[in-house]
């Protein structure tokens, strides 16, 4: 009787572990490039709030991963990027990371994955790129070393790491990193059983395009628009399915066409620069509840090309980062704003039915290009003191780019730091626009179509084209 149960016994095992592996829960990316978010307990306090199951970090910050002992959430933690090249290079600092980052918190901290770096085949640093496979394979090994079995290894990519994508049967890997760096990655995900870790952002594809791709399509809620591929027949849906379905059929290519794929990254963003289209809650609450539907629905649907496959995936991102550098949408793409409200009304465990979300959303109101003048004027919640040194810097620039604000002079108003900062981002980004200066000011600034301007006093303007 024994003799028949034990094998029934280990089967069981193996099934569960397996499931576990490739679990269609939804994860979150959860960044801190922001200046009053909230601290890591509270956070793990909301990660559970969202629904989500699974954490995607940046780095491994100690903080964070206290704070995630003896919870349930997976955790997928990350090799800077500054320090590739030197792991690449000696097994002994490798074996160091994960003795000092990984080793204090396992198995404590549900610790799954190790990235290694983030979008390491677009960052200009090119050499780092030939360093990337041989890391990852000594990082691979110090944890067996640690005999730590069940971290799967891999490395963060976007999808400019094809240099094709559309129709999806012609995705195709660039020819400069193809050879040398994707093949022997793909032999070593194959061999560790790991995952393509991929960013996919229709936002993105939409927004570069948007007049040769439906909004609708993107957003996952055309019901009238397909698009078959002229060499597989496959029927696609939407524009998700179609990106993807491209990175299938790049690494098939190669002779890889059964490594997974783990979504690393995908969402929309809720707010953006005022050049910037479809960046709105409305746009972002509706990708988000689409996209958590489609990878949570059992059974699984997959791809066209991958029917009924399960893809793993984290949603970008926790909160709006207010400090995150770039355009604006850089800084929206967040389900929670720093004080840890809801943007919109989203459960990542895929049980809340659609019916559920009773808020109203906002109207979309810029998914056309906006085209008019815009001020750079003081965002929400700046910092005081930083507003200082920022207003002492846009007025060093150009020329009089303060002189309205001196006292006597028609836009001096006493004591009100928020109106000379205001002033100062304006007069400043008015000047350097065109030579690529920026509205940002370290997440100090933000663009407005709503003209400051007051009484005789004249903020300086851009004009933006659409
Ligand atoms: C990499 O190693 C070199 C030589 O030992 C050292 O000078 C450098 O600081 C290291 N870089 C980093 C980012 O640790
Ligand atoms: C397929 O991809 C190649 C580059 O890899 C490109 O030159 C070609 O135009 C693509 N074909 C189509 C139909 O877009
Ligand atoms: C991928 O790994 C499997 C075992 O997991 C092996 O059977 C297969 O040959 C590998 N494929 C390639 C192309 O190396
Ligand atoms: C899809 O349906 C919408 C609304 O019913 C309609 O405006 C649009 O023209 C249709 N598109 C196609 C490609 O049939
Ligand atoms: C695609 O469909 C067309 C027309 O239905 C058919 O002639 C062709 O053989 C199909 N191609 C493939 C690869 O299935
Ligand atoms: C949180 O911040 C958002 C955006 O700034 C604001 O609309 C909301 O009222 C705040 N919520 C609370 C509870 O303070
Ligand atoms: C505000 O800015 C100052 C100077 O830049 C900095 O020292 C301080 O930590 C900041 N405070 C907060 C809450 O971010
Ligand atoms: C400042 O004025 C000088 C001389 O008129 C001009 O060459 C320069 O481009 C101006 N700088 C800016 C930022 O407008």
């Amino acid at each position: 009787m024994e003799k028949g149960f034990l094998p029934l016994f280990i089967f069981a095992f193996f099934v569960s572990t397996c499931r576990a592996e490739i679990s269609n829960k939804v994860g979150i990316n959860w960044g801190g490039l922001g200046n009053k978010l909230p601290s890591p307990p509270q956070s793990v306090g909301l990660v559970k709030s969202l629904g989500a199951k699974r954490v995607k970090i940046y780095n491994a910050d100690p903080d964070i991963l206290n704070a995630l002992k003896n919870t349930d959430i997976v955790v997928s933690i990350m090799v800077p990027n500054e320090i590739i090249a030197n792991i690449s290079k000696s097994q002994y600092l490798s074996d160091q990371w994960v003795q000092t980052n990984v080793v204090p918190f396992y198995p404590e901290v549900k610790i799954r994955y190790l990235l290694i770096g983030n979008e390491i085949l677009t960052n200009p640093d090119i050499g780092t790129w030939y360093n990337l496979v041989p890391a990852m394979r000594r990082i691979k090994s110090s944890l067996k070393t640690h005999k730590i079995h069940k971290v799967k290894v891999g490395t963060p990519s976007a999808m400019n790491v094809l240099e094709s994508s559309f129709p999806p049967s012609n995705g195709t890997f660039r020819s400069d990193i193809s050879d040398p760096i994707i093949k022997p990655m793909l032999q070593f995900l194959n061999r560790t059983k790991s995952f393509f870790f991929v960013d996919i952002y229709p936002y993105f594809a939409w927004a570069e395009n948007p007049k040769d791709i439906n909004l609708d399509y993107a957003l996952f809620q055309s019901k009238n628009i397909t698009y078959a591929d002229p060499v597989t027949n496959l029927t696609y849906t939407n524009l998700f399915d179609q990106m993807m379905d491209a990175l299938v059929f790049a690494m098939k290519r190669l002779g890889y066409p059964d490594i997974r794929i783990f979504i690393a990254e995908t969402g929309w963003p809720n707010n953006g620069d005022l050049d910037q289209i479809g960046a709105n809650i409305y746009n972002a609450a509706t990708y988000t509840r689409n996209v958590v539907k489609k990878l949570t629905i059992k059974p699984a649907i997959g791809t066209p090309a991958r029917p009924g496959s399960v893809v793993p995936s984290f949603i970008f991102a926790l909160y709006n980062e207010n400090q995150k550098p770039g355009p604006g949408t850089e800084r929206h793409f967040g389900l929670l704003y720093p004080n840890g409200s809801k943007v919109f009304e989203i459960d990542l465990s895929g049980e809340t039915p659609e019916s559920e979300y009773t808020k109203p959303l906002p109207a979309p109101t810029n998914n056309e290009p906006y085209k008019g003048k815009a001020w750079c004027v003081v965002a929400e919640g700046a910092n005081k003191t930083a507003l200082l040194d920022a207003i002492s810097y846009a007025c060093s620039q150009g020329n009089k780019t303060c002189e309205q604000i001196q006292p006597g002079n028609r836009c001096y108003k006493q004591d009100s730091l928020i109106w000379q900062a205001s002033y100062a981002f304006s007069s400043y980004w008015a000047q350097f626009m065109k030579a690529g200066g920026s509205c940002y000011f370290n997440g100090l600034a933000t663009q407005t179509a709503k003209d400051p301007s007051f009484g005789h006093c004249k903020f300086p303007s851009v004009t933006l084209q659409g």
